[in-house]
Parts: C-alpha cells; sequence; structure tokens
C-alpha cells in the first residue's frame, strides 16, 4: 500500500481534494478533550449499527465543550486551504445543535482492538468532510481511501493531524491491532449560504 510522502504533507492535490495539516502548535488540548469524552459515556447517543458494533458517537457540545476550540481549528484551516472554492458571501460551517440545527455533523469514533470501519462515504450536501485524530495506537489503523480514478492509497494516522477531503471520497480504515482504543473525530463541513445567491 503506497503511502503519501511525507514532505507533501501540507498539500496534496490542488482543488478541491484531499489536505492534511498537523496541529504542530499544539493549540488542540487532546487530553481535556478525552477526559470530558470518557466521563460522560451515559450522554453518548449514536448511529450506523455496523458489525455488532456502534459505529459514530455523538456528544453535544454543551456535554464536551473542549471541543470548541478544535472545530474552530477546523473551520479556520478548511477555509483558509479551501477559499478559492468559495465564493464571496459563502464560508463554511460544522452544523451543531447550539447552532440550532438539528442534527450535530460531527462525531466520535472508537475503534476498541481488533474492530475496523468499512469502505463508507459522508455523500450528501457536505461540501467537505474530515478526521483530527485524538489517540492513536500504534498499529492501530491508517486511513485508505478508495478513489474511481486513482490507485487506492492511505494516510497515516497521527495525533494532532487533521484530514480534509470531499465529502464523496469512499474511504475505510482496517482493523485496529493494538491493543488500546483509537480515538477520532469526524465532521461533515457545509457551505454557507446553503442556497446559493447570485452576487453581482
Ligand atoms: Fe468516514
Amino acid at each position: 500500500m503506497p503511502y503519501l510522502p511525507q514532505s507533501e504533507k501540507e498539500k496534496i492535490f490542488s482543488g478541491k481534494d484531499i489536505h492534511v495539516h498537523v496541529d504542530s502548535e499544539h493549540s488542540i488540548d487532546r487530553e481535556a478533550i478525552k477526559k470530558e469524552f470518557f466521563a460522560n459515556e451515559k450522554k453518548y447517543t449514536f448511529t450506523h449499527f455496523i458489525c455488532q458494533r456502534w459505529e459514530n458517537i455523538y456528544l453535544n457540545i454543551s456535554h464536551i465543550p473542549t471541543i470548541k476550540p478544535l472545530l474552530h481549528f477546523v473551520l479556520d484551516t478548511a477555509i483558509e486551504i479551501y477559499r478559492r472554492e468559495l465564493k464571496p458571501h459563502e464560508t463554511l460551517v460544522i452544523p451543531h445543535d447550539l447552532l440550532g440545527y438539528e442534527k450535530n455533523e460531527f462525531w466520535f469514533n472508537a475503534a476498541q482492538p481488533g474492530e475496523s470501519t468499512g469502505v463508507h462515504n459522508h455523500n450528501g450536501k457536505a461540501f467537505l468532510s474530515g478526521v483530527f485524530y485524538l489517540q492513536v495506537p500504534k498499529g492501530s489503523g491508517n486511513i485508505h481511501f478508495k478513489l474511481e480514478d486513482r490507485k487506492e492509497f492511505a494516510i497515516e494516522a497521527e495525533e494532532g493531524k487533521l484530514i480534509l477531503f470531499p465529502a464523496e471520497f469512499d474511504h475505510y480504515v482496517p482493523e485496529n491491532c493494538s491493543n488500546e482504543v483509537r480515538i477520532s473525530l469526524a465532521f461533515n463541513l457545509y457551505k454557507l449560504p446553503l442556497v446559493s445567491v447570485e452576487v453581482k
């Protein structure tokens, strides 16, 4: 399986494609987020019961306020990287309850040893999808993309790494071959305004 070279971390492809950005300044407090995540197990809601386990874990922001700087980090990075794809009046949003949206568009994935995530995409009306890695034990699985016009490839999962990709891209994560849980936050980003208006 080919891995993308380290030198191409910042910008892998051009246009609306896959981008990798590492939180090298450690602006995100991953330990605080994990602490709240584990402490609020009773508040979890789930979707996607696949292969005898719940794939997606949802927590409202009021139960995990430490997630706010991470959501800002994702949005700031995405708007900067994809600004050429946005019209002057457009911006990006990760919908969630505090913004008045019914459904949160961010969720946790906690893969226990032996668990994997099958091929899927986040198809719909989202402009982008992404993942941020909170806890990645050695050997717990990288993200693999399967694209129609390109060969399958993987991007190494790494704590503090953000990967942004078009929502329609198929991807999966192989088995967690470590002895610890692997934790990531996934999300969908939408364009605002949701209905495009002509600006002259
Ligand atoms: Fe996904």
